[in-house]
């Protein structure tokens, strides 16, 4: 099949996309958070093409993304007062509510949960092609399972090509990391995957917040299939590096001198920093200390070091360009990647649950006066 890529499609071509949705076809589709892989929500057999083309794993559920409000009646057995709070005040946007299904919704749309998890995006091109389609629409991140997510068509088309029938380009997302899922009870908000809309923001709403045990380090089943899977991966061997710049900068070096004594089935090692600008700034000082400024040619030269600087002023900024730094260490064939993560406060815990499933879980904690890590 030959996939087509649409930039910013006329109101015929979102009526022909629309239609090719309903009638069972794959569409990925932008949206605030990252382009999703879009089927017709009430279709099994189309569900089931989502779960080829990604190669996803079929107990984990899919989001049905709808244009508005008044399309949640029929697809829930009922809309506790909670969930109109925060849908009223966080719809269009990133965040997914799961609630009780009602029978109209397919056991496929909910890897047979007796939830369906459901959202709005903020993008008003998304929105088109949902009520273009005139169905829900189940979309998981367009990228094949286990990568990181695309938000760029052009990472989808990496992905996707030859798998679906089209790829709708509106751009690169403006958020870049995905939704927050929550579940919601009459008394009760359980955040199950962190994201775009942060706990401070649900607490505005409604106070009975809280984390899924997993999130908190449980060994417990998460209540999100999806979130027990490896996730967000790089092909390089990811450590994620948290504290002071100077610190992190100071433990990335030792690293770094480390991993270049290495060879592999390709030569020399290659490999990928993720850092912030002012951590770059204290690497090179202490690379240019000493005899050091030898290694720092050597290392340009070589192109053994594959640098990805980051604005990480703000955490939007850095989830804005999380997942494409990582599909750029892919394409630099890099073997390592250090990357330096954020505090986990606001959208940082977002990040900071990306960056620990991207590195396996390798987070080192650099304090200061401890540069054995
Ligand atoms: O931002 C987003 O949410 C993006 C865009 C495309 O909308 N979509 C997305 O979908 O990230 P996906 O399939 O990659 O992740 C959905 C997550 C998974 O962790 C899944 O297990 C969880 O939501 N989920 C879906 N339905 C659920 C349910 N009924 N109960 C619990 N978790 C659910
Ligand atoms: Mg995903």
């Amino acid at each position: 099949m030959e996939t087509k890529i649409i930039a910013n499609p006329s109101p015929e071509e979102i009526q022909d996309l629309g239609r090719i949705l309903r009638q069972g076809g794959l569409v990925a589709i932008p949206t605030e958070t990252v382009y999703g892989l879009g089927a017709n929500g009430l279709d099994e057999e189309a569900m089931s093409k989502i779960y080829a083309a990604k190669g996803r794993p079929s107990d984990n559920p899919l989001i049905l993304h709808i244009s508005s409000m008044e399309e949640v009646p029929p697809l829930v057995a009922e809309i506790p007062e909670t969930a109109r709070r925060l849908m009223e005040a966080f719809w269009p946007g990133p965040l997914t509510i799961t609630l009780p299904k009602s029978d109209f919704v397919p056991l496929r749309a909910t890897g047979g949960l007796a939830r369906v998890a459901l959202r709005c995006p903020d993008h008003a091109l998304a929105r088109d092609l949902i009520k273009a389609a005139g169905v829900p629409i189940a979309a998981p991140s367009a990228n094949i399972s286990g990568r990181p997510s695309p938000t760029t068509a052009q990472a989808v088309y990496h992905d996707m090509q030859g798998r679906i029938e089209a790829i709708v380009d509106a751009g690169p997302c403006s958020i870049g990391v995905e939704s927050t899922v929550v579940e919601v009870h009459p008394h009760e908000v359980i955040i199950l995957r962190p994201g775009g809309i942060t706990e401070d923001m649900l607490r505005t709403v409604v106070d009975c917040v809280s984390y899924d045990k997993h999130l908190l380090g449980s060994q417990e089943q998460p209540k999100a299939p999806g979130m027990k899977y490896t996730h967000y991966a790089p092909n390089g061997d990811m450590t994620t590096y948290v504290g002071a710049d100077q610190e992190v900068a100071q433990a990335m070096v030792k690293q770094i001198d480390a991993l270049l004594e290495q060879t592999d089935s390709k030569g020399a090692v290659k490999v990928g920093l993720l850092v912030s600008a002012s951590t770059l700034h204290v690497i090179y000082d202490l690379w240019n200390q000493g005899n050091a400024s030898e290694l720092t040619d050597k290392l340009i030269e070589d192109e053994a070091v594959e640098i990805i600087p980051i604005t990480y002023e703000d955490d939007l900024d850095l989830a804005h360009s999380l997942y494409q730094a990582l599909l750029d260490f892919n394409d630099a064939e890099v073997s390592y990647i250090l990357a330096q993560g954020v505090e986990t406060k606001g959208l940082g815990v977002a990040i900071m649950n990306r960056m620990t499933k991207a590195s396996g879980g390798q987070v080192i904690t650099c304090k200061e006066k401890n540069v054995h890590c």
